[in-house]
């Protein structure tokens, strides 16, 4: 991956996956558009999560719930007190940075989960300034949701909250779906939504931004079952690289483990190692680079105030490790509040010991959207040197076109209309006229167009059109009255040579 940040934010700006908003007035720090390509790629990835996660699975139910929220949702939560970065600020012009990257950034130190004391201290140790020269004052918190006022009224009784996480939406709602899914323990409620961060700095394009999408997953179980999973025998040899909170205090390299090494060294219960593993499969099912995965554990110090114990999934981006998806342990932490702030419990009956019990959170998978759509143009994104293009190889449930048509040349455009209107149907398709077959071709690589079909002259005879596979750039004859049950099977995972003759690729003339 050579690929820089600016690069891949230049690249998805020329292709249409992503724009800066509001560029023509001079844009909105954090806050990110997407195009034609972006928008298609982005539902795919949330299409490929519910379906796994929540439509292949018995257990796990979904809801959507209102992203402007009840100011008490986080008062019980913690986040009204809790959710903040430690921000320093200089002394006379006010220049704020977000303190833990600010002196990440200068020292070159792993600043994860560090302490206002610590920052203070640091700065003072190394005279740090703010960039014009000025001075800190000390560091302080800032707490990171955006405030709004709802109806009318401005006064602080208005006063509402743009959730911060999809999670509290789904344990406020606790009662009402395990009623109405008529759930029994253990069971998930999976939601994908909007979230909102008043970040002190965004940065590293679509990496830190204040607007984004999280994909989340609360799994509860009974508090006395944390070592009963019944699924875990199928994932625990699956290896994985890890980095402990051990290794990160002695400064050691993250190891290739497997997941039932987790379990064994107490790092996660079996519910909490499962749902990692599951979400690792899922990883390099959707084509991520193994190499360019890692878990690694929270430091105590950096554990989010409901977390007993957490995990991030981290890819390698060009800016270093960072943090992809969090899954933390939450325990009874949200339940209990909601049930002590409200005044109605959030339990459910135990059968066993005829008793009521708090459910636990043994896993919360959290996967801000953005960073994975990031992580999976970097892995798919190549510049072929024999090809002269960029070729994305996208997974092709992840395509945002499946499928380009072209008429080699301009006379066969009614019969290659005729192709793409019958595809239309079933496929994401795109129809392109313009430029040599060769230029049409590399466009639909820059686009990750997994195949491409050629009406020519042969195809008023034969009735059979040729298809090209956009990673290995073979070639197959298809009969027309076979095309979409043969891009049906290319879909569900059949390698293109598989379905069909290989041709040799024709050198043509064009008009
Ligand atoms: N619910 C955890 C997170 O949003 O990171």
């Amino acid at each position: 991956m050579t690929l820089t940040i600016e690069e891949m934010a230049a690249f998805c700006k020329r292709k249409g996956f992503v724009y800066p908003t509001a560029e023509i007035y001079g844009g909105l720090a954090g806050f990110w558009d997407f195009g034609p390509l972006g928008v298609e790629l982005k539902n795919n990835i949330k299409r490929q999560w519910w379906k796994t996660f929540v439509h292949n699975r018995t257990d796990v139910f979904g809801i959507d719930g209102a992203i402007i929220t009840n100011k008490k949702v986080w008062e019980a939560s913690g986040h009204a007190a809790n959710f903040a970065d430690l921000m320093l600020i200089s002394k006379k012009t006010k220049i704020k940075y977000r303190a833990d990257q600010f002196i990440a950034d200068k020292l070159g130190i792993n600043t994860e989960g560090i302490t206002a004391a610590e920052v203070n201290k640091l700065v003072k140790e190394h005279k740090l300034l703010a960039d014009n020269g000025e001075e800190f004052e000390e560091v302080k918190p800032f707490n990171l949701m955006f405030e709004t006022a709802v109806g009318p009224s401005q006064g602080s009784q208005n006063i509402a909250y743009l959730r911060p996480e999809t999670a509290q939406s789904i344990f406020i709602n606790f009662n009402l779906v395990a009623d109405n899914a008529r759930a029994k323990l253990p069971f998930g409620i999976a939601q994908v939504g909007k979230a909102f961060r008043n970040e002190i700095s965004p940065r590293d394009f679509l990496f830190r931004s204040r607007e984004f999408d999280l994909m989340e997953i609360e799994y509860f179980i009974h508090p006395d079952k944390l070592q009963d999973c019944p699924f875990f025998a199928d994932v625990k040899d699956l290896k994985i690289q890890v980095l402990t909170a051990e290794q990160q205090e002695h400064k050691k390299q993250h190891a290739e483990v497997s997941f039932h090494y987790l379990v064994d060294t107490s790092l996660a219960s079996p519910w909490h190692a499962y749902w990692l593993a599951c979400f690792y499969q899922w990883f390099l099912e959707l084509g991520l680079k193994k190499e360019n995965l890692r878990l690694r554990e929270h430091m105590k110090e950096e554990l989010a105030h409901y977390a007993g114990a957490c995990f991030d999934f981290e890819y390698k981006f060009p800016f270093g490790w960072k943090e992809l998806q969090g899954d933390a342990d939450r325990t009874q932490y949200d339940l209990t509040k909601h049930g002590e702030m409200s005044g109605k419990p959030m339990v459910m009956y135990d059968e066993e010991s005829k008793q009521k019990i708090v459910p636990y959170v043994a896993a919360e998978p959290a996967q801000g959207v953005e960073r994975l759509f990031l992580a999976i143009l970097f892995d798919a994104y190549e510049d072929d040197k024999k090809r002269e293009n960029i070729v994305l190889h996208l997974h092709p449930s992840l395509a945002p076109v499946h499928v380009g048509v072209f008429p080699l040349v301009n006379k066969l455009k009614d019969k290659a209309q005729e192709v793409f209107i019958g595809l239309q149907k079933q496929f994401v398709c795109q129809y392109d006229k313009s430029g040599s077959i060769g230029r049409r071709y590399a466009r639909a690589d820059e686009m990750g167009v997994p195949l491409c079909i050629t009406v020519d002259f042969e195809t008023l005879e034969d009735h059979s059109v040729t298809v090209r596979d956009r990673d290995s750039t073979k070639q197959i004859r298809v009969p027309l009255a076979t095309l979409s049950g043969v891009i049906a099977q290319f879909f569900a995972g059949a390698p293109l040579l598989s379905l069909g003759k290989e041709v040799s690729v024709q050198v043509v003339k064009e008009e």
